[in-house]
């Protein structure tokens, strides 16, 4: 196990109608004139930001809305957002919706306090002041709630880059489970997919002796394994629904990534597919992960021998470990397959023309030189291949 430091403060708050006190942990954390920032109307329409306006009236807090979050968030309204802080003396962040508009918060808390661009911490620059975010999460997916990083999309060059920094963890995070039984199924999907990929991501390890996180991952990968068919099944389903959004939640805010390498290639790689596409980054995963399993495969079989002998039930292959290795790379793609998400880059909306274009950005651009590193190094060559496995 490699040495680390720890250190992950938000307070979360699980539950039904939690979302209620709302104004009291804005207060708690020091709130006394907040943005809220939300997405393309589905707390609209589900009255949910109504409860939330009527917590903060309650505590006598005043605030401002920026709505209009798109799916991969673009800079865009995070210009407008940091306009609008320092016009109205904003000194909190409240997010409310899934890992979209929680990027996006956490992008404009960092730049209402910074002299130069914001977009200065996407290419590198660590994020070390922020106004602090609070966050409601409506879906169970990208894990923001509880992460130090932020993901947006330059709209010029459409460079989806991530930032981070401790300074952007929320404060806190109201969990309601009830609050995702809106989501349409592929929603769901697109999220359970996500949450298993940052297990796998993390799984994916050089380091040795990391029994402990290892098992971790391996429970919530059963778990997601178990709950995820249910809320497909039955969307109002609330014990799945609040299993998967903990799940999310732990999948992510590293307690599952200490003291261990992590992988990253299949988000770098999925990420340019989001940024070009639009996609539902959960299911650009979908697409994406099996390939780049396949190819990192034989730089180490047994890692990945282990999950599918512990996830997925494959017998053990003594003789032959890349037999059960592939087994359980097959076992997740035909999971993901079975909740509906996409196999292929027809399904996905992808153009195999585009490969040459979608290796250079992921390669070269921003800064980049070559190649992305994480379980393996993958140059331009190695990366051309992934995505034409995807086809
Ligand atoms: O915009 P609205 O109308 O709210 O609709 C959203 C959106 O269309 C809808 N939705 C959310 N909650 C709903 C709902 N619809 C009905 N009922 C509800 N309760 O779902 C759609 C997707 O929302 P989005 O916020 O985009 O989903 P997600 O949480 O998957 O976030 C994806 C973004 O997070 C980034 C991804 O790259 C992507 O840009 N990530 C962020 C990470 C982080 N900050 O730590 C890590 C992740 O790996 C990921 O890269
Ligand atoms: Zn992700």
């Amino acid at each position: 196990m490699e040495n680390f430091v720890y250190y992950s403060p938000t307070c979360f708050v699980f539950g039904k109608d939690t979302e209620r006190d709302t104004g009291k942990y804005v207060k708690r954390f020091g709130g006394s004139k907040v943005l809220i920032h939300y997405g393309g109307g589905s707390v609209v329409r589900s009255g949910l930001l109504d409860r939330v306006k009527k917590s903060l009236n309650d505590c006598g807090i005043p605030f401002v809305e920026l709505g209009g979050v798109k799916p991969n968030p673009r800079s865009g309204l995070v210009y407008e957002g940091i306009d609008l802080c320092k016009k109205e003396n904003v000194d909190f962040i409240l997010a409310v919706g899934g890992g979209s508009v929680i990027d996006s918060s956490k992008a404009i808390a960092a730049g209402v306090v910074y002299d130069g661009d914001f977009w200065d911490f996407y290419q590198g620059k660590r994020i070390e002041e922020a106004l602090p975010v609070g966050t409601i999460l409506t879906i169970a997916a990208a894990g923001s709630e509880g992460s130090p990083d932020s993901v947006i999309t330059k709209e010029e060059g459409m460079f989806k880059r991530g930032a981070s920094g401790d300074a952007i963890r929320p404060k806190f995070s109201i969990l309601n489970p009830a609050l995702t039984q809106t989501l349409p199924a592929f929603q769901s999907a697109a999220g359970i997919t996500d949450i298993m990929a940052h297990l796998y991501e993390r799984y994916l390890t050089n380091s040795e002796e990391v029994e402990v996180t290892d098992r971790l991952i391996e429970g919530l990968l059963l778990t997601m394994v178990h709950e995820g068919p249910r809320v497909i099944e039955d969307p109002n389903n609330y014990e799945a629904r609040a299993n998967i959004m903990w799940a999310g939640t732990m999948a992510h805010n590293n307690s599952c990534g200490v003291g261990r390498t992590q992988d990253w290639n299949s988000h770098s790689i999925e990420h340019e597919l989001s940024a070009l596409y639009d996609c539902a980054h959960g299911a650009g995963l979908a697409v994406t992960m099996p390939a780049v399993f396949t190819y990192e495969m034989s730089h180490n079989v047994m890692r990945f021998a282990k999950a599918a002998v512990r996830v997925w039930g494959c017998q053990m292959d003594f003789e032959h470990p890349e037999v059960t290795a592939k087994a359980g790379i097959e076992a997740l793609r035909n999971f993901l397959i079975s909740i509906g998400m996409p196999k292929n880059f027809e399904e996905l909306g992808a153009k195999e023309e585009d490969i040459p274009k979608l290796v250079d950005v992921l390669c070269n651009g921003d800064g980049r030189t070559g190649s992305i590193s994480g379980f393996t190094t993958l140059n331009e060559d190695d990366c051309t291949k992934i995505y034409k496995m995807m086809v």
